[in-house]
C-alpha cells in the first residue's frame, strides 16, 4: 500500500516540475500535515517532482530541521494510517532529504532573511513558491514582508510565487482589502488562490463535458434547461473547527468560493482557448452575471439552518450549539439553500439552485441540470405525469460520474413509460482514485499554471454576489431554521424549491422524490 487516499491523481508520465524551493508557512499547521505533504509524497511518488526540488517549513514552533523531519514523518504516518495507507518508505525518504526548516516568528524581518539565505542555498534553481497554510490574519502581512525584503522579484527562470488558502476574506470590503494587499506586494500572476475544488477531477470534467462533446453546447441554454442544482452535502459536523466555523458559517466557508466554481463551471461561455486568463476571465463574467439581490428579495430566495441532534451512520451527533468551541446561543448557519439567476443571454429565467450543509444524511457532491419536458401528447393515456423530464447528473464525489435520466418504456402490451440512467462512472473505465485536489494544484503551481486558482475579480465577484444575502440575514433577526442530523436538510429548503414547481434531487438514490 503506498499511496495516501486520492492518488494518484497525475498521469505517470506528468513532467517534473521545474526545480524550486517550497516554503511551507503553517509548517507545524493541520493542512500541512493532513494535505500539502500527502500531496506532496503522492507527487514524489509519481515523479513529478525534480531532484532540485526543496521544502522548507517556516513557522514559530521550535524544532530543529531533524526534528521537524521526524515530526512531519509522525505526523503523516498517523493520518497515512487512519486512511488505511503506509507511506512507501523510499520516496519518503527522498521527500525528507529535501526537507528543511526555519524556526520563525512571521513578523520577524529576520525570518524572511533566513528564507532569502534558502533561497539562495538551493543550487539547483531559483524559483520559489511561498505557501501560506496560515491563519488568514496573516495573509496580507507575509505577502508584504516577503516583499519588502525583495524575494517577490522574478529574474529569468526564478519564479517567485504565493499561495493563499481560503478562508480569503470574510465579505467583499474584506476580500478588497487583502487583494489589494497582496497586489501591493505581488503582481496578479505570482498569486495563487486556492479553492480545492477546481483540484477536483469532476469539476474539471465539466469543461471537458460540455466543450469537447459537440451534443450538449446547442442545448445548453435557457431553451432546454428548466432549471439547474449543486449539492454539496456533507455528513462531517463542525468537528474541532468550532471556533472557525462559528464565526463563519456554512453560507462565507463554502458558497462564494466552491459552490460558486461549481456554478461557473456549469454556466461559463466557452473560453476563446484553454488559457488560464481566457477560462477565469469567462468564469469571472459568469459569477459577475448572478443577480444581485435587494436584501428582500435576498432574505425571499435563501435558507439558513443550523443542525439539531441527531444520527448518521449509527453515530450520536449533538446539537450544534452543543459542540465544542460553539456560542451555546449561536445563531451561524450550518446549512444554505439559495435561489439565484444568472442574468445574461444564456441563462435569463433559468433558476440555479444552491444547497450545502453538515452532519446530513449522506456525503454527495452533485450538479443536476434539469431539461424541460417533452410535450406528453403522445402518451396523454399513460401515467406520464409522475415522469421527470431528462436531467444531466454530474457526480461530483463520491461515486465521480455522469448520469443521464431519460424515459423509457416499461416492457408489456400497455405503453407505459419509466424513467431510467445512462451511466458513467469513473472508476468503470479510469483506474484513478478520486483525488483531494491538492495534487494537482499544487503541481499546476510549481510548472506556473494559473487555470484552477481563483482571480481578484473571480473572488470579488462571488463575495458581491453572496452581499445582500450576509445584509439580509444580518438585518432580520428571525429564528434559524433547524434540521436533524442525518436528515436531508429543513422542509423550509424543500419549500424554496417547490415553491417554482420543482424537487431536490433526492440525496438517497439520486432521483427526485
Ligand atoms: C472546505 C470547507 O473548504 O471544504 C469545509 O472549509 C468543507 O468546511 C470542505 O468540509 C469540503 O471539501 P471536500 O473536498 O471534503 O468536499
Amino acid at each position: 500500500m503506498t499511496a495516501f487516499p486520492g492518488k494518484p491523481a497525475l498521469p505517470k508520465d506528468a513532467t517534473p516540475a521545474p526545480p524550486s524551493t517550497l516554503f511551507l508557512f503553517g509548517a507545524s499547521g493541520d493542512l500541512t500535515k493532513r494535505l500539502v505533504m500527502p500531496a506532496l509524497y503522492n507527487l514524489a511518488r509519481d515523479g513529478a517532482l525534480d531532484p532540485g526540488f526543496r521544502i522548507v517549513g517556516v513557522d514559530i514552533v521550535e524544532h530543529d530541521e531533524a526534528g521537524f523531519r521526524d515530526y512531519l514523518t509522525e505526523a503523516v504516518s498517523a493520518i497515512g494510517k487512519a486512511a488505511g495507507a503506509t507511506p512507501d518508505k523510499a520516496t519518503w525518504d527522498w521527500l525528507m532529504e529535501r526537507t528543511g526548516y526555519i524556526v520563525g516568528n512571521f513578523d520577524d524581518d529576520t525570518t524572511y532573511s533566513h528564507v532569502g539565505e534558502r533561497i539562495a542555498a538551493n543550487q539547483n534553481g531559483g524559483g520559489a513558491v511561498f505557501y501560506l497554510a496560515v491563519a488568514p490574519r496573516f495573509f496580507g502581512s507575509i505577502a508584504e514582508k516577503l516583499g519588502h525584503a525583495g524575494l517577490l522579484e522574478e529574474t529569468g527562470e526564478a519564479f517567485r510565487r504565493i499561495v493563499v488558502e481560503k478562508p480569503f476574506g470574510m465579505d467583499l470590503p474584506s476580500a478588497q482589502a487583502l487583494n489589494a494587499r497582496l497586489l501591493g506586494a505581488a503582481s496578479e500572476h505570482q498569486i495563487f488562490r486556492i479553492d480545492h475544488f477546481l483540484g477536483k477531477e469532476t469539476v474539471q470534467n465539466v469543461m471537458a463535458l460540455r466543450f469537447g462533446n459537440g451534443i450538449f453546447e446547442p442545448i445548453w441554454n435557457r431553451n432546454f434547461i428548466d432549471h439547474v442544482q449543486i449539492t454539496a452535502a456533507e455528513t462531517v459536523t463542525v468537528e474541532k473547527r468550532g471556533r472557525f466555523y462559528d464565526a463563519t458559517g456554512a453560507l462565507r466557508d463554502m458558497v462564494p468560493n466552491h459552490m460558486f466554481q461549481l456554478l461557473a463551471m456549469i454556466a461559463m461561455e466557452p473560453p476563446n482557448s484553454f488559457d488560464a486568463d481566457a477560462i477565469r476571465t469567462e468564469k469571472a463574467k459568469v459569477i459577475q452575471a448572478i443577480r444581485q439581490l435587494t436584501p428582500k428579495e435576498a432574505a425571499a430566495a435563501s435558507v439558513r439552518a443550523q443542525y439539531a441532534a441527531g444520527t448518521i451512520n449509527g453515530e450520536s451527533i449533538k446539537d450544534y450549539c452543543r459542540e465544542d468551541d460553539v456560542d451555546p446561543n449561536s445563531q451561524t448557519e450550518t446549512y444554505v439553500a439559495l435561489r439565484l439567476e444568472v442574468e445574461n443571454w444564456r441563462w435569463s429565467g433559468v433558476p440555479f439552485y444552491i444547497r450545502t450543509g453538515k452532519a446530513m444524511a449522506v456525503r454527495k457532491t452533485e450538479i443536476m441540470v434539469q431539461f424541460k419536458s417533452a410535450p406528453h401528447t403522445l402518451f396523454r393515456d399513460t401515467p406520464t405525469d409522475t415522469l421527470q423530464p431528462n436531467a444531466l447528473v454530474i457526480r461530483v464525489q463520491p461515486d465521480e460520474g455522469i448520469s443521464l435520466r431519460l424515459a423509457a418504456k416499461v416492457p408489456g402490451r400497455a405503453v407505459r413509460l419509466a424513467e431510467v440512467d445512462m451511466d458513467f462512472r469513473y472508476a468503470d473505465y479510469f483506474k484513478t482514485e478520486p483525488s483531494t485536489g491538492y495534487e494537482t494544484l499544487i503541481y499546476d503551481c510549481l510548472v506556473g499554471d494559473a487555470t484552477l486558482f481563483q482571480r481578484a475579480d473571480n473572488i470579488e465577484a462571488g463575495w458581491a454576489a453572496v452581499e445582500p444575502i450576509l445584509e439580509a440575514w444580518a438585518s432580520v433577526s428571525d429564528e434559524i431554521h433547524l434540521y436533524r442530523a442525518g436528515s436531508s436538510g429543513p422542509s423550509a429548503a424543500d419549500d424554496l424549491i417547490e415553491r417554482d414547481g420543482f424537487e431536490w434531487l433526492r440525496l438517497d438514490d439520486g432521483r427526485p422524490k
